[in-house]
């Protein structure tokens, strides 16, 4: 069971990043429904450990690089559940989370992003060099084994994972936001919410009694739970 809710601001977070990398690499999951605010705090929480290092330490490894590409969901018949757990690439993303824990810090691994203008992965959109400390953010991160894919390996490549929780009602408002500003209709947006995400974030909501860190964002500073 998580433990009591306390607030803490964001350098808390930075600092206990920093204080628990060691000489190799250190990675960090952000696991939480879509519209969170994952890919945003994993931004945030990026630059201001680089600031305090006074360097480059950190990189963000996208879980959504590995999204299939839309050519093969739509063989599949399975384009319109896209964000689905079944719509990821989970081997190659574990593949990826071994090259980042096993390759030499200063060799490249290369990472693909996620564009949201295309709706399709950038391969090698990022490159994890020299970085010590890398934020893996997704909505699957601790989630069981499901359907022949093996979920549950994630979290045993990584040294820690937090799961960022949100108000229904505000991923709700801005994943309609996000549909609409992705070229959707209004009501082809709600559809996607309803049919799709929300279910989506139902299923993540029961992955979160794994992490290791419950947040919960409020005007810039998060309320922290400690398993
Ligand atoms: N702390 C925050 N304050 C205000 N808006 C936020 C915050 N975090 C995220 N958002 C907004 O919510 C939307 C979803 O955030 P995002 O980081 O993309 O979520 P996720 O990666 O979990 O899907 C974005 O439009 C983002 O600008
Ligand atoms: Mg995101």
């Amino acid at each position: 069971m998580a433990g009591e809710f306390v607030e803490r601001p964001l350098g808390w977070l930075v600092r206990r990043v920093l204080g628990r990398a060691g000489s190799g690499r250190y990675l960090v999951g952000i696991a939480g429904p879509p519209g969170a605010g994952k890919s945003t705090l994993a931004g945030l929480l990026r630059n201001a450990i680089d600031a305090e290092a006074g360097t480059a330490v950190a990189e963000i490894a996208p879980m959504d690089g590995y999204h299939l590409p839309n050519s093969m969901l739509r063989t599949t018949g399975s384009f319109a559940r896209k964000g689905e757990p079944d719509t990821f690439d989970v081997a190659g993303y574990l593949a990826g989370l071994r090259r980042l824990r096993t390759t030499p810090l200063g060799k490249p691994v290369a990472w693909p992003t996620f564009d949201r203008r295309i709706d399709a992965p950038v391969p090698g959109g990022v490159v994890v060099d020299r970085q010590s400390i890398v934020l893996t953010e997704g909505n699957y991160l601790l989630l069981d084994d499901f359907d022949g894919r093996a979920w549950s390996a994630v979290r045993t490549l990584l040294d820690e994972c937090w799961y960022l929780d949100a108000p229904r009602e505000l991923i709700e408002d801005r994943l309609l936001r996000r549909h609409i500003r992705g070229g959707r209709t209004q009501a082809a947006a709600i559809r996607k919410v309803h049919e799709s995400d929300l279910r989506n974030a139902d299923l993540i909501a029961t992955t979160m009694a794994r992490a290791d860190l419950i947040l919960r964002e409020h005007a810039g500073r998060y309320a922290v739970a400690e398993r």
